[in-house]
């Protein structure tokens, strides 16, 4: 069995010149749940845009035994579900029920079939009572929730969820990580929370200037980079 996901040095440079990534080396395996750590502009967002092929830069991506391109992409995007960090922009259709349906239609399922599957993903992440509101309404929660149902609707082999817990009330945050640890995927949580973190993830990499500069568990690699939020009392 191949990996799930195998990245060989991967390098990417945005038009302005920006260097993003810089060789990045990954790996996911069935059943692991990985925490990208790292300072803001490290490089995460850049990296998941890559494992769906939305961007495509140098060096190698495979999903599956796939690699990723521009011609596969499509092919891609049924094993990866990408939650983005702006899920403003994955919302798109007039209620939320059918954003959430739109894609287990596009995958062929029966219009009746498919609002059943959407509105089971909107229960898991507590959106159900308003799956007749027009996203654009929703807060910004909300809408993460939805986006997040809306890849859960279409049932792929990874899930990918970049800041997932940005915007959530921490009754939200709680019931997302224990949603996510029922799931049966393998999946890489972009993220700064680390109590979240440390609760759903197997193994944490660190990013640093468009490079993995850590691995480790999630204790290990927070410890060592003094990434633990201690407020310290004034003296
Ligand atoms: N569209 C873009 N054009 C130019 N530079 C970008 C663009 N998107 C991101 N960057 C830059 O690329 C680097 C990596 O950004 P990003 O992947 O968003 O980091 P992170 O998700 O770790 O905060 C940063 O320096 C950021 O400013
Ligand atoms: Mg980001």
């Amino acid at each position: 069995m191949p990996p799930l996901i195998l990245v060989n040095q991967l390098r990417y440079r945005y038009d302005d010149g920006t260097v993003a990534l810089n060789g990045v080396d990954f790996r996911l395996e069935a059943g692991e749940t990985v925490a990208l750590l790292g300072e803001n502009g490290s490089g995460k967002t850049t990296f998941a845009l890559h494992l769906n092929g939305l961007l495509t830069g140098d060096g190698s991506v495979e999903v599956c035994g796939i690699a990723v391109n521009a011609r596969n992409a499509a092919i891609v995007r049924r094993k990866i579900g990408l939650v983005f960090q702006d899920s403003e922009s994955q919302l798109f259709m007039p209620t939320v029920l059918e954003d959430v349906a739109f894609g287990p239609l596009n995958q062929g399922l029966s219009p009746s079939k498919a609002a059943e599957v959407a509105l089971t993903a909107l229960e898991q992440v507590g959106m159900a009572d308003v799956a007749g509101k027009a996203p654009y309404h929703l807060s910004a929660g909300q809408k993460k929730r939805v986006a997040i149902a809306g890849i859960l609707a279409t049932n792929p082999e990874i899930l990918v969820l970049d800041e997932p817990t940005t915007f959530l009330d921490p009754p939200g945050q709680r019931a997302l990580a224990g949603l996510l640890a029922g799931l049966p995927q393998a999946k890489i949580l972009i993220t700064h929370d680390i109590p979240f973190a440390r609760a759903t993830c197997t193994r944490a990499v660190f990013f640093r200037r468009g490079m993995i500069q850590q691995e480790g568990s999630v204790e290990e690699v927070t410890a060592r980079q003094g990434w633990e939020f201690r407020p310290r009392r004034a003296e």
